[in-house]
């Protein structure tokens, strides 16, 4: 049973279900804040009227010895709030860690919000406008970003929420415990529709979800059955053929442009001597404004794509050159890797970047 019905607090329309693992600890200490609150707020509104009515003008109490100082009563109401107080702070940081730490093994979702709606993409392929369907008992990872202006990722049940901004990548997690569908919001005013920029967040049991799967992210059987979509990568593999990316970047770095094969994860070293990491945030930038950052040996011949790309486009570029080099890697019939300029590698044969990792090109 949810805390929420133990305190009859689900009768209250704005207390929220519980539906995920973090739900119960943050209600809890929400409780506990409210409780001493109430108790402190409650000892100094009686103290005040019974002080008031002993000593009201005219009764006959005792004040011939008032008391100045009471070092034990003094010190006594500092260290007792004080040490609650640090204790609600530990506890509130502890929840706040835990809930931006994404565990390891959690599973990606994309989120994109824009002036109104939010579109979510599952790797594997299957996307959902204003829905996010999951199973319980298993974590997900969120990353996030914005197509335009901020807006924030709110789902009460699950005690989640994260602001969605435009221009970088944010993320959170949480894993479902109870199936059912529940509100999933925007919160944070973001124009005329804000309030609208609302969805439902379908929680499935497990053998549910993999029914969801099978039948491609549909909620009914259809006849045909809707076709396998194309996985988040293998999306971005045919946007980087399309837009042209292999024209420069080959399986091999050239002095025109470096290899994309096996980056992720690596250092490079920029002009201006700066060493950033490839993550998602640095490929992004560097699809969307290659000339911001350009990498040491490199000369600014990348064109921009600002503009040119959605942020779903760039999600699945990035999440395919992420893939390159590694074992989760698209894979065509053969087993072979496919690699740019028509060249066809077996992952065996797959040239190692030729500089150090300090020393790579510009994307
Ligand atoms: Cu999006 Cu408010």
């Amino acid at each position: 049973m949810g805390l929420d019905k133990l305190i009859g607090a689900d009768k209250i329309p704005f207390f929220p279900p519980e539906a995920s693992t973090f739900a119960r600890e943050v209600d809890v200490l929400y409780l506990v804040t409210w409780g001493l609150t109430i108790f402190f707020l409650a000892v100094v509104v009686i103290m005040l009227a019974v002080l008031a009515y002993i000593y009201r003008r005219n009764s006959k109490a005792d004040r011939s010895h008032p008391i100045h100082t009471h070092h034990g009563l003094e010190l006594a109401w500092s260290i007792i709030p004080m040490i609650l107080g640090l204790m609600i702070f530990v506890w509130g940081a502890k929840l706040y860690a835990d809930a931006y730490k994404v565990p390891d093994n959690a599973e990606e979702i994309f989120v994109v919000g824009k002036q109104w709606m939010w579109h979510i993409q599952h790797t594997n392929g299957i996307r959902e406008n204003n829905t996010l369907t999951v199973p319980t008992g298993r974590p997900f990872k969120l990353t996030c970003i914005s197509q335009d202006v901020i807006h924030s990722f709110f789902i009460p049940a699950f005690r989640v929420k994260r602001d969605v901004l435009p221009g970088h990548y944010t993320s959170t997690w949480f894993e479902a415990t109870q199936p059912g569908d529940y509100h999933l919001f925007c919160a944070e005013y973001c124009g005329t529709e804000h309030s609208r920029m609302t969805g439902t967040v379908h929680v499935l049991s497990p053998d549910d979800y993999q029914r969801w799967l099978d039948l491609n992210g549909s909620q009914e059987k259809l006849d045909p059955k809707p076709l396998r979509p194309k996985t988040v990568e293998q999306e971005g593999q045919e946007i980087f053929e399309t837009v042209g990316c292999a024209n420069c970047h080959t399986s091999d770095d050239t002095p025109r442009a470096p290899s994309l094969y096996a980056l992720f994860g690596k250092k490079r070293q920029m002009q201006n001597g700066e060493i950033l990491t490839v993550d998602r945030d640095y490929l992004r930038s560097n699809i969307l404004t290659p000339n911001d950052k350009i990498t040491a040996g490199y000369e600014a011949t990348m064109p921009v794509y600002q503009g040119n790309l959605t942020e779903e486009q760039v999600i699945a570029l990035v999440a395919y050159i992420k893939s390159l080099g590694t074992s989760a890697e698209p894979k065509p019939a053969g087993g072979e890797v496919k690699i740019r300029n028509g060249k066809v590698v077996k992952p065996t044969q797959a040239p190692k970047p030729t500089t150090s990792d300090t020393q790579g090109g510009k994307l």
